[in-house]
């Protein structure tokens, strides 16, 4: 459509320049100290789908960060796609290992380096601006309602309460979110589903209290030794998961699917490079695509105790702890895999130390239905722009609020993700490509028209 790319093609700067001042505001949800700016954050959201011509445009309140919610209906008998997407983001830190500030958004090797630039701002930004050009050219096909929240990097808890509550509100026909990653420009693909998490926090603790290592070790158990032993038989010879029960519900996929899978290009040696690795790692009998796609995992987020400041101090220490969380495929049930840890954790524990096991959050996994009408509209919409179909791939992270959205709106998702999986999401030095922010914008008014054309 030659009217969309006169109009971005026109506002080309712009769109960079507000995405470069949303990037400026330090919208980190885990950390209340940054609680004003994630306020801030909402009110700028509100502000520019206002501008780009969103109706109804309010900061809804939450007992955590609020939710923005804007909609443009043009007509009730037209389909509604309800865009999803989050202002929040995830902490900066380690702030030592950025090559600029985190908050101060460059560009190099035309590439936006700013905390948040790939997760989610600069993806949910595409579909403002892209909203912005079908309306100010009047071209709109369908409805369209946004809700951008600012509590999906910790676990969407109050996103669950407001869907629940705004049934009517939300009413669509189909969710539409860009926060996952593709192969890359050239070849590009798209998500067929997400994992689910389980997150748990441990503590083990031996003696009542820190004790000289010289006078009391090696007639003590030591709670981190014993952590790390535990946390060790998690994993058997083969990198299976040694929870008991863990794979129960695990759905197998059929070899056809995995073919399929694995079809997709990935290159081992330059994975390996840009790794920093020498070698990979991970369950047995599955590859890499398989391993980060379609298979559950465990992995060890933090683990602390004892001395762990400057120069040394000769301590027995009384406690040690883990972060650990679990990925989760379908049909494996998020609470029921948590209760089969705490168990397992209890079990294994030895009478030396004890143990207590806490939930933090979780999520199930989802599968988008490939025969859906708008998983066509994505194809076609990708076909139109990229000038080749997407592959079809599995993405390894989470976003748990898109299985409520199909238990409590009834609504099937489409992961229309333009980032890479070396954008450095969660890590220093989080990055954009500008071509996958333009091409975003280019694609996703698309979507909308092929929507609402396969939808007659
Ligand atoms: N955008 C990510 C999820 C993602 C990234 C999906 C890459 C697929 C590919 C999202 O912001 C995220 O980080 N989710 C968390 C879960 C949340 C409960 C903290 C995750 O996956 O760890
Ligand atoms: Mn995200
Ligand atoms: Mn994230």
């Amino acid at each position: 459509m030659q009217v969309w790319k006169d109009y971005q093609v026109q506002n080309k700067d712009r769109f960079l320049e507000e995405l470069l001042e949303l990037l400026r505001i330090p919208s980190v949800s885990a950390d209340s100290r940054f609680n004003p700016d994630v306020k801030n954050c909402a009110e700028a959201v509100k502000l520019r789908l206002q501008e780009a011509g969103a109706e109804k445009v309010e900061v809804c309140p939450t007992a955590g960060h609020p939710i923005v919610y804007g909609e443009k209906i043009i007509d009730p008998k037209l389909p509604t796609v309800l865009v999803y997407g989050h202002y929040d983001v995830q902490p900066a830190d380690p702030l030592e290992l950025w090559d600029s500030g985190p908050f101060e958004p460059v560009i190099k090797d035309e590439k936006i380096y700013a905390r948040g630039s790939a997760d989610d701002k600069g993806q949910f930004y595409m579909h403002v601006k892209a909203f912005e050009t079908m309306s100010k050219t009047n071209t709109l096909p369908c409805n369209i309602k946004f809700m951008i929240e600012g509590e999906e990097e910790v676990g969407s808890a109050n996103l669950g309460i407001f869907i629940k509550e705004n049934k009517e509100r939300l009413k669509a026909d189909v969710v539409l979110i860009s926060d996952t990653a593709m192969i890359s420009l050239e070849n590009p693909s798209l998500d067929t589903g997400l994992r689910g998490l389980s997150y748990m926090e441990v503590a083990v603790t031996g003696p009542n209290r820190d004790l000289h290592s010289g006078v009391y070790g090696g007639a003590v158990a030591n709670p981190a030794t014993i952590l790390c032993k535990m946390i060790a038989s998690m994993h058997d010879e083969n990198n299976h998961i040694t929870i008991p029960g863990f794979y129960d519900k695990v759905q197998d996929l059929s070899q056809a699917e995995r073919d399929a899978l694995n079809a997709a290009p990935f290159d081992e040696a330059e994975y390996k490079a840009d790794l920093g690795v020498d070698e990979l790692w991970g369950e047995k009998g599955y590859s890499t695509i398989e391993r980060t796609g379609i298979r559950p995992t465990l992995e060890v987020n933090g683990i602390w105790g004892g001395y762990t400041g400057e120069g040394s101090k000769t301590v027995l220490p009384s406690k040690a702890f883990a972060k650990i969380s679990m990925r989760l495929v379908p049909n494996q049930d998020w609470v029921e895999i948590s209760q089969l840890f705490q168990a397992h954790f209890e079990k294994i524990a030895p009478k030396s130390v004890k143990v207590k096991v806490t939930t933090h959050h979780g999520g199930s996994p989802y599968v988008t239905p490939t025969d859906h009408i708008a998983f066509k509209a994505a194809n076609e919409a990708i076909q139109a722009t990229f000038g080749k179909a997407p592959i079809p791939m599995r993405g390894g992270g989470s976003i748990p609020i898109v299985a409520l959205f199909e238990k409590e709106l009834g609504l099937k998702t489409i992961l229309m993700g333009f980032g890479l999986d070396s954008d450095n999401l969660h890590s220093p030095n989080e990055k954009y490509g500008l071509a996958n922010f333009y091409k975003g914008i280019e694609t996703i008014p698309y979507f909308h028209k092929y929507f609402a054309e396969l939808s007659k």
